[in-house]
C-alpha cells in the first residue's frame, strides 16, 4: 500500500519501462527520479523509498544519486524554477549582480520559494556554457548572456 501512495501505477509503469533498458536496474536511477519529478514536481522521501525498492537498491543509495544530480528536487519547488550558475566563469562575468537582481525582484534568497508558489531560486554549478556567461536555467531552459534587461524580460515572460 505504501508503494501506491508514494508512486502511482503510471509512475511505476514508466520507471519499469526505463529500468528494462538496463541489465542492472540501478542504472535507471536518474530516469526514474525524473519520472517522479515530472509527475509530482519534486521527489519526496516516500517516493525515494518506493523507487529504490523498484530498482533494488537502498533508499540511501538512491538519495545519494538524487542529491548529486542537482536537477532533481528533494523539496517542493515553485511553478517556475530559476537556477543561476555561480561557478567561476559566470562569477567573473557578474552573476553576483544577476543574483542580487533576482533576489531583490522575487523577494527571496537562494533555496527559497516565493510565498505565492510562483518561483524557486537555486544556485547551480557550471552548465558548460562558460563562453556565454552569465547563464541560468529557467524551467530547464538555458538562458545565456544575462544582463539586467534580459533578466527583467525573462521574469516578465514567466508570469
Ligand atoms: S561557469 Fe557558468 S556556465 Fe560555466
Amino acid at each position: 500500500m505504501e508503494k501506491i501512495a508514494a508512486l502511482s501505477a503510471e509512475e511505476i509503469a514508466e520507471i519499469e519501462a526505463e529500468a528494462s533498458h538496463y541489465e542492472q536496474k540501478q542504472a535507471a536511477s536518474i530516469e526514474a527520479l525524473k519520472v517522479v519529478q515530472k509527475h509530482r514536481g519534486w521527489v519526496s522521501d516516500e517516493s525515494i523509498k518506493a523507487v529504490a525498492e523498484l530498482l533494488e537498491m537502498s533508499p540511501a543509495e538512491l538519495d545519494g544519486v538524487a542529491t548529486f544530480y542537482n536537477l532533481i528536487f528533494r523539496r517542493p519547488v515553485g511553478r517556475n524554477v530559476i537556477m543561476l550558475c555561480d561557478s567561476v566563469s559566470c562569477w567573473i562575468m557578474g552573476c553576483d549582480n544577476i543574483a542580487a537582481q533576482l533576489k531583490g525582484g522575487l523577494g527571496i534568497d537562494f533555496g527559497q520559494t516565493t510565498e505565492d508558489g510562483e518561483y524557486t531560486l537555486l544556485p547551480v554549478a557550471c552548465q558548460g556554457a562558460c563562453d556565454r556567461a552569465p547563464v541560468m536555467l529557467v524551467n530547464g531552459e538555458l538562458e545565456t548572456h544575462l544582463n539586467e534587461e534580459k533578466v527583467r524580460k525573462i521574469l516578465g515572460s514567466t508570469e
